[in-house]
């Protein structure tokens, strides 16, 4: 393998994170990539846990969300890579056991492998973490440490702007991974290869031919069980500020000098500095809805309300629905809207963006013309994976108007794809050192910039919430978004 041995350590290997991610995802990795046998997997957790506990978790993990498959690759030889630890943040001599583990694993080792951190922990844990990262002697002088963080990244511009500093002080730039799991996904990666591998479509990728863009980000499930987590996110923290605003700039950056990870990144940059601001809390308002799901059926299914949801306030204005209107003020993208919507407890699950083209300037073929379908681009992130072209021909028949029809690059029909999940494609880069899929701290301090002043808005203001139904397309909108 090109992949050089590694120390793995996840804080926070008990966690829901953990559980659901990353441990199916370096199964899968072991398994499929081939990865250095030798590697090693430390495992924390807040409270000691016997090392049977831990193997019945990593079982568990792999049974209910990954791929195991033992005559592939054995659960034992997964489960013998792992070493588990325990530590409260707060006492930080409690590490003591992991710089102990750690000197004992170099004593055998003739050389220092590279070593990542991964953060799987909740924010109010990551400075505390870093303390104890900064004193692990297994550091020192190690050319190959990494550190991986999860967002939100902080909790506003103030905040990112202090971890971005604190993190420089032990980490380079170089060394600090910030996950976004959506830029992970297969057609996420696509729009890239989509725009920029072919001649044919970024002619069309402006305000001449584009009349709009539409990003959804839409769900079924409510919050789980992360009331905590989302009483103080809410979605413009946990799905605006990075993975719609990610997903918007690969639609608008322009065509980066190569394809290395701060070409890429620059480009995305320069997007996140043309958004239009609004000025005025009357721009906010006439821009900007949110909203917050009340009981009701989903797929099927009576729902709860948030409100009523586990360690939500009964009065909580959090809101779990954002319908925006955006501008790009830039030369290519100046008056095109980008819609964006995304919601918890909505009628589909459904992630994708949709390119809308203008009309034809002059209409041939009389009245129907009128009814004649955009011609649009979608690409479907989620669930199904695939990009559609959507163009009008003539149906065979007696009929002399345009039909619409779906020009559609599916993956599902690809043979012999290796199917790598976000999480596991992201850890694959974090082992190579390919940074081009994660949030450099430049943009991600942009990304609050456009997101702070919507939270101070609406925190100052009243919202009559609940105003949507679970199992709808959210609360009424100043504009009709294309619902398939
Ligand atoms: C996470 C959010 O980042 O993304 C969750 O914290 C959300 O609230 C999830 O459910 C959605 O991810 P995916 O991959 O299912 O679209």
């Amino acid at each position: 393998s090109s992949i050089s041995p590694f120390i793995f350590v996840i804080f926070g290997g008990d966690g829901n994170l953990s559980k659901k991610k990353l441990i199916p995802a370096l199964y899968t990795l072991f398994k499929l990539q081939g990865l250095n046998e030798k590697s090693i997997i430390l495992f924390h957790s807040l409270n000691p846990l016997e090392k049977i506990e831990m193997n019945n978790f990593i079982k568990n993990s792999l049974e209910s969300f990954g791929t195991l498959q033992e005559e592939q690759y054995p659960l034992d030889r997964f489960l013998n890579k792992f070493i588990n630890f325990s530590g409260d943040f707060n006492s930080p001599e409690n590490f003591t056991h992991l710089n102990n583990l750690l000197c004992n694993i170099q004593d055998t080792l003739k050389e220092k492998w590279q070593i990542i951190f991964y953060l799987s922990i909740p924010p109010e844990f990551i400075l505390p973490c870093l303390k104890i990262i900064e004193k692990i002697k297994y550091c020192e002088n190690n050319e190959d440490k990494k550190l991986v963080i999860e967002k939100p990244f902080g909790n506003n511009l103030a905040s990112a702007k202090f971890l971005n500093k604190e993190l420089s002080k032990f980490f380079s730039e170089k060394e600090i991974y910030r996950i976004d799991h959506y830029l992970g996904k297969e057609t996420v990666q696509n729009i890239l290869f989509f725009r920029f591998g072919n001649s044919i479509f970024e002619p069309l990728w402006s305000r001449e031919y584009v009349d709009h863009v539409e990003i959804t980000i839409s769900e079924t499930i409510g919050i789980e069980k992360r009331g905590l987590f989302y009483e103080k996110n809410g979605i413009l923290k946990d799905i605006i500020q990075n993975h719609a605003l990610q997903l918007l700039a690969l639609v608008a950056m322009e065509y980066p000098p190569n394809f290395q990870s701060d070409s890429i990144r620059d480009e995305k940059i320069k997007v996140f500095k043309s958004i239009k601001r609004f000025l005025t809390p009357e721009q906010i308002d006439e821009n900007i809805i949110l909203g917050q799901y009340d009981s009701g059926i989903v797929q099927g299914e009576r729902v709860l309300s948030y409100r009523e949801e586990e360690n939500v306030e009964s009065h909580s204005n959090t809101p779990t629905f954002f319908g925006g209107k955006f501008e790009i003020e830039s030369w290519r993208w100046s008056g095109v809207p980008f819609y964006i919507r995304a919601g918890k407890r909505l009628k589909k699950k459904v992630t994708e963006i949709a390119i809308f083209f203008k009309n034809p300037p002059l209409n041939l073929f009389g009245k129907s013309c009128s009814q004649i379908a955009p011609n649009k681009i979608i690409f479907s992130i989620q669930p199904e994976e695939k990009i559609e072209i959507f163009v009008n021909m003539k149906y065979p028949g007696d009929k002399n108007y345009p039909h619409p029809i779906k020009l559609t690059f599916d993956y599902s029909s690809l043979e012999n794809r290796l199917n790598l999940t976000a999480y596991e494609r992201l850890i694959l880069d974090i082992f190579k050192g390919d940074q081009s899929l994660f949030a450099r701290q430049d943009g991600i301090e942009l990304m609050w910039d456009i997101i702070d002043p919507l939270v101070s808005h609406f925190s100052n203001k009243f919202l009559d919430f609940p105003n949507y139904s679970s199992g709808t397309w959210g609360p009424k909108q100043r504009w009709n978004l294309y619902e398939d």
